[in-house]
């Protein structure tokens, strides 16, 4: 048995000196550790020999599974590591390579500009209001009537507001101001709301003009609010969004929703007030209109105007983002070419 056992030993030794891949490793162990394997059928003999010699054979069998164990070990470690290196390298990445052009899309400069305005104003405590409190498509009685615009305010004409045949009285809205209604109806005081959206307006287009833009509406209404709130959160507005602060005028003018009101400049971003081709040579571009809300608004909405008072602004989204970025045509916006589109 010890002769049998040297043999398997040396043959296992020759085979093992000859492999060449990670297969032959797990062959090999197989033939000779595995439980069926020829090391094994020796040891179930060892039963029928004499205590001495089981000794002698037993302790000569492990020594041999010991040995062939290593040798095995270190070839599997050798093999292991080659075909790993061989993987590494066919599967090799060149990460200096340039990669395939994915064209990304981007933001429209219109909606980072009514996204930016409308954080800033939610910062300063305003809340959107829901899209539906400010419809598209809307009724003469909240884009009119209960903004106490008379029956024949040339706002009204056809020549400036789109109507619908979808059923009489139905406008496309020509103003932002419909959201203030509907924050004011059945609810009380404290309101504290803007509402951005799509107007529209029956124009001649031009540089300055399209037949529908964007407007952000502002609503604040509470006990003792005065000229000086609307001033202070415009005037707020206005450094966070140009990043400084600018000069600001508040002009006398007239909406019928609110009384005073006010039209608000902003000094000219390209000539800094001397007068340019942008601001017509007056040094001022106007952004937006504003007021104390009409204590008929108020009244109609059911809040006592002897209790509460407001103030409500109305902002060209357009116009803001033209100053910011030195735009110079309002068409740009809307004719989607990517020439323009790319650089914001
Ligand atoms: N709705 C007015 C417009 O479109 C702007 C405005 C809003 C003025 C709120 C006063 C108060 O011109």
């Amino acid at each position: 048995m010890k002769e049998q056992l040297e043999n398997i030993y040396k043959n296992a030794m020759a085979e093992i000196e000859k492999i060449s891949n990670i297969n032959e490793v797990e062959e090999i162990r197989a033939n000779y550790l595995s439980r069926k394997g020829q090391l094994n059928e020796i040891k179930k003999g060892l039963k029928d020999l004499s205590d001495e010699d089981k000794k002698i054979v037993g302790s000569l069998a492990n020594k041999i599974s010991q040995d062939l164990e290593i040798a095995l070990k270190e070839k599997f470690d050798i093999f292991y590591k080659k075909e790993l290196d061989e993987k590494l390298a066919n599967e090799r990445i060149d990460v200096t390579l340039s990669g395939k052009f994915v064209p990304q899309g981007k933001i429209h400069p219109l909606t980072s500009t009514i996204e930016e305005i409308t954080s800033i104003f939610q910062t300063l405590g305003f809340s959107v209001t829901p899209t539906e409190f400010s419809p598209e498509v809307e009724t003469e009685y909240y884009n009119f009537d209960m903004l106490n615009v008379p029956k024949d305010h040339p706002a009204r004409d056809v020549q400036d507001t789109f109507y619908t045949t979808v059923a009489p009285n139905v406008v496309l809205r020509s103003q932002t101001s419909d959201a203030q209604i509907r924050s004011m109806e059945g609810k009380n005081p404290p309101i504290r709301i803007i509402a951005p959206g799509r107007v529209y307006r029956n124009e001649n287009i031009n540089a300055r003009k399209n037949n529908f833009f964007h407007q952000i509406e502002g609503l604040y209404v509470d006990k003792g609010i005065t000229f000086g709130d609307l001033k202070g959160v415009l005037n707020e507005f206005i450094r966070i969004y140009f990043g400084e602060s600018r000069p600001t005028r508040f002009r006398n003018s007239f909406f019928p929703f609110t009384e005073p009101s006010a039209e608000v400049d902003v000094q000219c971003i390209m000539c800094h007030g001397k007068g340019c081709r942008t601001c017509s040579g007056t040094g001022w571009l106007e952004v937006l209109g504003a007021g104390m809300v009409d204590p008929n608004v108020l009244k109609g909405v059911g809040i006592d105007p002897d209790v509460y008072s407001g103030f409500a602004f109305g902002m060209g989204v357009e116009r803001l983002a033209m100053l910011k970025y030195a735009i110079d045509d309002i068409r740009l916006f809307f004719n989607n070419d990517e020439r323009f589109l790319k650089q914001f």
